[in-house]
């Protein structure tokens, strides 16, 4: 098949105006086709200026969202990190990239340097764009090596230790299968939003993810999270990571707390230093985890 069907315009002249070798048509195809699944999925950012959404979901929803659409959009040119690739030059410690303003940045993006090889992202509208510019100061920020909060090794001893998130989190192959791996889950993000979902594990926490008791027919009771659910029968997967196919005839009662099963004390069991070291330690695994994870997909294009 040849990708003269669905090419876009921006690819079009991006790949007419390239100074250097004409882009290849394997990248023309990847790079539409991440275009094509970014369309099909239209809920990628939130609008920052969505004033009727409560502030705390924008905050909470709009970094995860804008990194998953640099991710879709930027990083096959400028790399995971955005510090570069073979297509696109560095825009994370350039002085000429960070010294300019948000709105001069929007504008790159709405404008494209079509000439230069970097498409027009104009389709995406002001607010995604804003997000998106939003989302490179933080990879901006990291490249400035933004100080850690407090120790990450102290953290990684509270982690597997005192804080017991290894009970049910996993980090680099070590801990629990209860709840998320959080190997990878800080990239990108402040310090300031990794503290608060410790400490506020129920904020827009969805209501079926909470923690779920069961009374069975024999009297016992399980506690855990639903993980499917059909009408005939309930899969619960209990803290210890167990999966236990429930048939619903030998329910005596459930109850649906609503709250997530992570502990909501933290920000009283654990002192404000030891929050700091724990932030600190998810902050620099995700990081080296990020490098590790960039340098295996240069080596799958070479
Ligand atoms: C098809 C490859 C490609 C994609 C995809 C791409 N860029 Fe670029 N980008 C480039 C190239 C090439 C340049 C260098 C342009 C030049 O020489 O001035 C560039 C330059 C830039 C610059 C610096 C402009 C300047 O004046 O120095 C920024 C900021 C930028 N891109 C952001 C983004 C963001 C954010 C995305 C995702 C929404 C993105 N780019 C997607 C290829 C790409
Ligand atoms: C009893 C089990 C349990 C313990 C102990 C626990 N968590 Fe969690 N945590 C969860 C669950 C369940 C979630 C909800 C999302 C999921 O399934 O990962 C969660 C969510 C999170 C999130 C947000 C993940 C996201 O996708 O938004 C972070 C960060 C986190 N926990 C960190 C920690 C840290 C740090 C500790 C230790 C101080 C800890 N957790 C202890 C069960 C636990």
């Amino acid at each position: 098949m040849t990708p003269t069907a669905r090419r876009s315009e921006s690819a079009e002249s991006m790949r007419a105006g390239r100074k250097t070798a004409a882009v290849s048509i394997a990248t023309l195809m990847r790079f539409t086709a991440i275009l094509c699944f970014v369309a099909a999925a239209p809920i990628v950012l939130h609008s920052q200026n969505h004033r009727g959404a409560a502030a705390s979901d924008v905050k909470s929803a709009r970094p995860i969202e804008a990194r998953a659409a640099f991710e879709n959009l930027c990083a096959s040119c400028h790399g995971l990190d955005a510090r570069g690739g073979e297509r696109a030059p560095d825009i994370v410690s350039r002085p000429g990239v960070v010294h300019k303003t948000d709105a001069e940045l929007v504008k790159i993006l709405r404008d494209g340097k079509t000439a230069e090889g970097m498409p027009s992202f104009a389709s995406y509208g002001p607010a995604k764009l804003s997000a998106l510019v939003a989302y490179l100061r933080t990879l901006q920020g990291r490249g400035k090596e933004t100080p850690l909060p407090g120790d990450a090794a102290r953290g990684k001893t509270l982690f597997f230790g005192k804080g017991k998130c290894a009970e049910c989190h996993m980090v680099a192959g070590r801990g629990g299968f209860f709840a998320r791996d959080l190997t990878a889950y800080a990239a990108g993000m402040a310090p300031d939003e990794v503290r608060a979902a410790i400490v506020n594990p129920n904020q827009d926490l969805d209501p079926r993810r909470g923690l779920l008791t069961v009374t069975l027919s024999d009297l016992s009771v399980l506690s855990g999270v639903a993980r499917n659910e059909d009408n005939f029968s309930l899969q619960l997967q209990t803290q210890d990571g167990a999966f236990h196919l429930i048939n619903k005839a030998e329910l005596r009662a459930t109850t649906q707390t609503g709250r997530s099963p992570m502990p909501s004390d933290y920000a009283s069991t654990l002192s404000a230093a030891e929050l700091n070291d724990l932030v600190s330690y998810l902050l620099q695994t995700s990081r080296s985890e990020k490098t590790r994870r960039g340098k295996a997909e240069d080596d799958d294009e070479e």
